[in-house]
């Protein structure tokens, strides 16, 4: 029987369990966290077990998803029990900046590991979720797919790609925040209430990314369609152009691309 343990159950680690849960039968999922009564509620929520950090480390499939900080004193104190394992598993990390490499150094086997990179939409299926791997089995990269499936979209891609990756979808949601937020702000100071404001500007956001992905169309063209000749859409296009809004948008994904980079050579 397929095990699944998950060590850390925050925000990510929550999410990640949560989907999981509803691609296997919730009783073969294990959590641990530092603070157990934070894995018990939640498995008390999604009828899965919790334990120790050991009986999450003794399942078939292993998701790490402490804080990049906490992962080596995490993985050291689990070392000896990983190596006197005699079965198979796999190593599931969703730590930002650790490469696979880092991961088997710090749990000290060259175990099969995968690293995704999820982000918080993922918490209500939604997510967009890279991943690449190193030693796994084409089978153990399906089974994987099926377990994340109820968490969004997946993507393999090589791990050379996994930070520029992370700074567009990961880092995203903050900026799409930023600008829902700016949107209902103008919205206000039109007249329109704080409430309604956020509605029309979050729905007009899914809807857009929606029809980009349904469409298959370049976002310019779908720009394109929505400004009529002499309308007032052109006129905000040419504001926030004079206001260098895409160069704004791409410097932040190179500033946190730059972050990312200088993060992981601490490391
Ligand atoms: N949040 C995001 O948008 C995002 C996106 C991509 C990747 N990630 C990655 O996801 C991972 C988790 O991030 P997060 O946002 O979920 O952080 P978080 O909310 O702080 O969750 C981390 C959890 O790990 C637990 N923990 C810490 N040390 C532990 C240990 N030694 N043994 C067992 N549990 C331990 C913490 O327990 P306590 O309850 O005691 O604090 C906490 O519940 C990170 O590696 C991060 O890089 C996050």
């Amino acid at each position: 029987m397929e095990t699944i343990g998950f060590i850390g159950c925050g925000n990510m680690g929550g999410a990640i369990a949560r989907a999981v849960c509803k691609a296997t039968a919730p009783q073969n999922v294990l959590l641990a966290n530092r603070t157990p009564e934070k894995a018990q509620a939640l498995a008390a929520e999604l009828g899965c077990k919790s334990g120790t950090n050991a009986e999450a480390a003794a399942c078939s499939w292993v998701f790490l998803a402490v804080k990049p900080q906490g992962m080596p004193a995490m993985l050291s104190a689990l070392m000896p029990q990983l190596a006197a394992r005699k079965d198979r598993f796999v190593l599931v990390t969703m730590a930002a900046g650790l490469s696979l490499a880092r991961i088997q150094a710090l749990s000290g086997g060259r175990y099969p590991v995968i690293r995704m990179m999820p982000n918080t939409p993922a918490s209500i299926g939604a997510g967009m979720i890279q991943f690449c791997a190193e030693g796994t089995t084409p089978e153990e990269t399906a089974a994987f797919c099926r377990l994340l499936a109820a968490a969004g979209r997946l993507d393999e891609i090589p791990e050379s790609l996994i930070d520029a990756a992370s700074c567009v979808s990961g880092c995203g949601p903050a900026w799409a925040y930023q600008f829902i937020e700016a949107l209902a702000d103008g919205g206000v100071a039109c007249g329109l209430p704080r409430a309604k404001a956020i509605e029309y500007a979050a729905q007009m956001l899914a809807g857009s990314a929606s029809l980009v992905l349904e469409s298959g169309q370049h976002p310019g063209a779908l720009k394109d369609a929505v400004c009529s000749p002499g309308g007032s859409t052109i006129q905000g296009v040419r504001l926030l152009e004079q206001r260098a809004f895409r160069g704004a948008v791409t410097d932040a994904v190179i500033a946190a691309y730059d972050k990312t980079k200088d993060m992981g050579q601490a490391k």
